[in-house]
């Protein structure tokens, strides 16, 4: 990240360079009393929780670590009313030559359906956890194993990896001060050990810093991550895996030779110059079967245009989100670059701008016309996503690709649907629907389909253009997911997810990092590895 940015920008401000922490993962098959280190973690369900008749554990695990220190487990639980709620914890300091702490942390019911998303919120409380004690090591287990195939313990140790991964991840690169992270090892006990378990652990390590860049881009304000900037991202990350990756980046003559018109309108206020960023992913080795588009919206900044964004609630100081799309794409490539699954090609697509106001900007009412010949009258410049996309969806269908799917902080409307953590799906295709959501599922993040009712379309026609770019307020993502659709083939299948909601964490202000995972599950389930 810091090689590219390393040109001060408007502000002077140049983001830190912190080699971001690695942590070091490995299972173990050892007995759990003989554990030594700063923090032994426990998983607890409230069933583990249930005492024997005489009011003690039932529980053989918390039984054995009890009385290995002398019963003060048992007391710390009932003293902090540990229950093993989701969300609780109770932590034990202890001297002597065992584990320094030993904590509980209450994993609710973690039925089958939950349990993901239970042993994710474990490793985000065990990151916290070391955190507050400063922990250099950790070592994890759950209280039972019971009913757990290997296959669950698989899918275990990646959800607790990844929550003490982006738990203990802290974006500190335009803080002038910081501290450093002090975790370096975490031990999974009783998960079972061998190269299956490795290569999870190995796969997960890869999406996670996927996630990390994907936060950081969103996270760099828009001073900083110029289009230019988020190319040159691009580049490094085709030179980093460059068995596997190449790059082309295009300027604005090169786009406007490509006839990409409603893209280069958005793009014509801006001093600092589009870049349509295009990376290839190719196997190392064996044929393609299947090839892939991901297709990002990549606006670095949204000020609305002429339709400037006003009033309270506009969300204008967060608009540098309005490229998450494209982080999510140029994660999951970078993910995909370490991963190098076989039997794909995926095409990564963004065409990156900024939408400003000057005197060479886009009017509202001015007509743009979009590679495929299609023109449209932009009745308002707010809606410049649409605009950009719909070139960058004529470019994908001219890659030659199977199916697309594209990412889009598209709409306010999506998150007054559906909120801020749920990202609304759109597409004509009941397969695709069910391939991307069975990802996001695997990858435990939320996509909802919406219907994409054509006779909306209706408020989208214009006296003078084959379109307008915005129509009625009411169902305001369903209109922008029916233009998205007069740039696709109808050959391809293609599929749009509208992220504007999701993200961004309005809580924690910062970039969630969404997409990355579900997009990465994807493009693995279309591979032949
Ligand atoms: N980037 C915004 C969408 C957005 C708004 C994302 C709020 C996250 C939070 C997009 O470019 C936009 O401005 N959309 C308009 C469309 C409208 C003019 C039809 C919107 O949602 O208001
Ligand atoms: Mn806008
Ligand atoms: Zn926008």
């Amino acid at each position: 990240m810091a090689h590219a940015l390393a040109k001060a920008t408007l502000g002077l401000t140049l983001p830190a360079h912190i080699d971001p922490l690695k942590i070091s993962f490995v299972a173990k098959e050892i007995d759990l009393v003989e554990w030594k280190g700063d923090m032994l973690a426990v998983g607890v369900t409230e069933k583990d929780m249930v005492k024997d008749v005489n009011s003690k554990f039932q529980n053989s695990i918390l039984k054995k670590l009890d009385s290995q220190h002398g019963g003060l487990l048992f007391e710390v639980s009932k003293e902090e009313d540990f229950t093993g709620k989701a969300g609780q914890s109770a932590v034990l300091r202890l001297s002597g030559v065992g584990p320094k702490r030993v904590s509980l942390f209450g994993l609710g019911k973690c039925t089958t359906g939950s349990a993901t998303s239970a042993y994710r919120c474990l490793g985000e409380s065990v990151a916290s956890a070391v955190k507050t004690y400063q922990a250099n090591n950790a070592g994890i287990t759950l209280a039972s194993f019971e009913g757990l195939t290997s296959e669950m313990k698989l899918t275990a140790v990646s959800a607790i990896a990844t929550g003490i991964s982006l738990g203990t991840y802290e974006d500190n690169r335009f803080k002038s001060e910081s501290k450093k992270p002090t975790l370096k090892s975490v031990e999974f006990l009783g998960f079972g050990a061998g190269p299956e378990l490795e290569k999870k652990l190995k796969y997960t390590e890869d999406v996670c810093t996927g996630v990390i860049l994907g936060k950081e881009l969103v996270n760099s304000p828009a001073n900083v991550l110029t289009p230019g900037v988020l190319a040159q991202e691009a580049e490094k990350i085709a030179s980093t895996y460059s068995n596997v990756l190449t790059a082309k980046i295009l300027d604005t003559e090169q786009c406007k030779e490509l006839k990409m018109g409603s893209y280069l309108g958005v793009a014509a206020a801006s001093a600092n110059p589009p870049k349509f960023i295009h990376l290839c992913y190719k196997p190392p080795s064996g044929s393609v079967k299947k090839k892939l588009a991901l297709v990002g919206k990549g606006l670095t900044f949204d000020s609305g245009g002429y339709n400037i964004k006003t009033g309270p609630g506009c969300s204008i100081e967060l608009m540098k989100f309005d490229m998450g799309g494209s982080a999510a794409v140029l994660g999951a490539a970078k993910a995909l670059g370490q991963i190098k699954p076989a039997g794909v090609e995926v095409h990564f697509i963004v065409a990156a701008c900024e939408n400003m106001i000057s005197g060479t900007g886009m009017r509202p009412g001015d007509i743009v016309t979009a590679s495929n010949g299609k023109t449209i009258e932009v009745n308002n410049t707010d809606a410049e996503g649409r605009l950009t996309l719909a070139d960058a969806l004529v470019y994908a269908c001219n890659q030659g690709v199977d199916k697309i799917v594209d990412l889009a902080t598209l709409t306010g409307a999506c998150v007054v649907a559906l909120g801020p953590s749920i990202a609304g799906v759109f597409t004509p295709s009941d397969e695709l629907a069910k391939e991307v959501v069975a990802a996001s599922e695997v990858a435990g993040e939320k996509l909802w389909r919406m219907p994409m009712e054509e006779s909306y379309w209706e408020s989208m026609k214009s006296g003078v253009a084959d379109m307008v770019n915005t129509g009625g307020r009411q169902g305001g993502s369903i209109l922008a997911a029916l233009f998205l659709k007069q740039f696709v083939d109808e050959k391809v299948q293609w599929l749009h997810i509208d992220m504007a909601g999701p993200v961004w964490n309005d809580k924690k202000k910062t970039a969630t990092g969404f997409a990355i995972s579900t997009l990465v599950e994807w493009v693995l389930s279309n591979s032949s590895s």
